[in-house]
């Protein structure tokens, strides 16, 4: 199921992609106990974690039932200015009151980008308690897109896409490009929510060629196998669509 939704501006899109996470949490934790929810990098997002710092989010999630991972990560280290770790913890994880074991943060310490995708792997076989070949469900997975329709690092052509059997690879479409590690699509499309927030005109053409399923775009290729797929969008990314 694919639910497009678009809003006037940005600051409405991050409103009402704050509730839609706020409803997912609380009735997966009455559910389940607990839910696990996966964070983009990139600008768009902070408009988001603004939101969740402060208070009715800050006070009345159930934050120390929150399990957050990263959808994808640039292999520097934690405090370095292009870490995503950096950029949710500065944003809003440092205000609220969740448990430092709730995050899942991915181990960049190792020297090769492949080594950081194999110990993150490992973090998420342990903390999900996944037999070999097993593969996560995240309650939500929250993902930007590129203007050239990448998703997570997920890159146009990138050999990342052809993985298979993996939870996690890693990518660098060019020597311009710090190296990083990123769910695979197989990770992303077992979620049971996968929701995109793509704001502002420069990402139109790409949003245009995705809805229209042009499977050259990454952000084409994720399909929930089960679960639903949410577009928080504003009118400039979405145009008279
Ligand atoms: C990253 C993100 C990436 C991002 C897009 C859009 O690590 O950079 O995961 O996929 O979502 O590049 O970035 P903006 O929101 O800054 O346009």
């Amino acid at each position: 199921m694919r639910i497009i939704t678009s809003y006037p501006d940005d600051s409405k899109l991050f409103a009402a992609a704050a509730k839609c996470l706020a409803d997912l949490s609380n009735s997966a934790v009455l559910e389940f106990g607990r839910c696990v929810i996966a964070l983009p990098g990139g600008n768009t997002p902070r408009g988001l974690f603004r939101l969740l710092a402060k208070d009715p989010y800050r006070s009345a999630l159930p934050w120390s039932k929150l399990h957050f991972y990263w959808g994808d990560e640039r292999c520097v280290p934690r405090d370095h200015p292009e870490s995503n770790y950096k950029l949710a913890y500065d944003a809003f994880l440092s205000s609220v009151a969740i448990p430092e074991s709730n995050l899942h943060i991915v181990p960049v310490e190792g020297s090769l980008p492949s080594e950081v995708a194999q110990a993150y792997e490992q973090e998420i076989q342990r903390s999900f308690r996944l037999e070999p070949g097993e593969f996560p469900q995240f309650d939500l997975i929250l993902l930007g897109m590129g203007a050239d329709g990448h998703t997570a690092s997920l890159f146009p052509g990138g050999p990342e896409l052809d993985v298979q059997n993996r939870l996690v690879t890693w990518s660098q479409p060019d020597l311009s490009f710090t190296p990083r590690v990123t769910f695979t699509l197989e990770t992303i499309n077992q979620a049971k929510n996968v929701s995109f927030l793509v704001s502002g005109i420069a990402k139109a053409a790409a949003l245009g060629r995705v809805l229209d399923g042009d499977e050259s775009l990454p952000a084409a290729l994720v399909k929930p196998r089960e679960g639903k797929l949410m577009f928080f969008v504003d009118e400039e990314a979405v145009g008279s669509r």
